[in-house]
């Protein structure tokens, strides 16, 4: 299982950037903090931050390109504005989880909205640094499985009989 974390602009500044709302917390601890939480969990994750829309929406680009399995993503101020990134989030299979250190429904009319939020599978807003450690959790609960052979799987093995379906079942009047 291979999960991308990704950061938008601003959020390098994290542990002096605007604390009362954002925390003390670096970005180099979010990110030390991601890895080792989703190593204990048998994931491999890596980790990219950008100030630029252009750069962010490469990174999901390449993220389906290199087969990430999910994407665990902060968007900064681009939740708000970028129609481009929703674009890029829609148009990858790679599922991503939005998430925000601070709650955005609480945080006045310009900030409760999410383009973003709309092409993810989810979205996690409020708890701080905790947000990326419970996004990697919805990505372990929810990412893609790895497809099975139907000779592993032995629920879809074909007998060769025909499935009865509740259809056939019905009785006939
Ligand atoms: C943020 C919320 C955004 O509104 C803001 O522009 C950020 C950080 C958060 O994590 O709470 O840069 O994404």
């Amino acid at each position: 299982m291979k999960i991308l974390v990704m950061h938008g602009p601003n959020l390098n500044l994290l542990g002096t950037r605007e604390p009362a709302i954002y925390g003390t917390v670096t970005l180099e601890e979010i990110n030390t903090m991601v890895t080792a939480y989703g190593e204990e969990r048998g994931a491999e994750v890596a980790t990219y931050q950008s100030n630029h829309e252009g750069s962010l929406i490469d990174a999901i680009h390449v993220a389906a390109t290199d087969k990430y399995d999910a994407i665990v993503f902060n968007p900064g101020a681009y939740t708000h504005t970028s129609m481009a990134i929703a674009d890029a989030i829609r148009a990858v299979p790679v599922p991503v989880i939005e998430v925000h250190l601070s709650n955005l429904f609480a945080r006045g009319p310009e900030r409760a909205k999410s383009i973003t939020a709309a092409a993810c599978r989810g979205l996690v807003s409020g708890f701080g640094h905790e947000c990326y450690l419970l996004g990697i959790d919805a990505a372990l609960r929810t990412a893609r499985a790895p497809r099975k052979r139907s000779s592993e799987n032995p629920s879809r093995r074909r007998t060769g009989k025909k499935r009865s379906s509740a259809l056939a079942r019905r009785p006939r009047s």
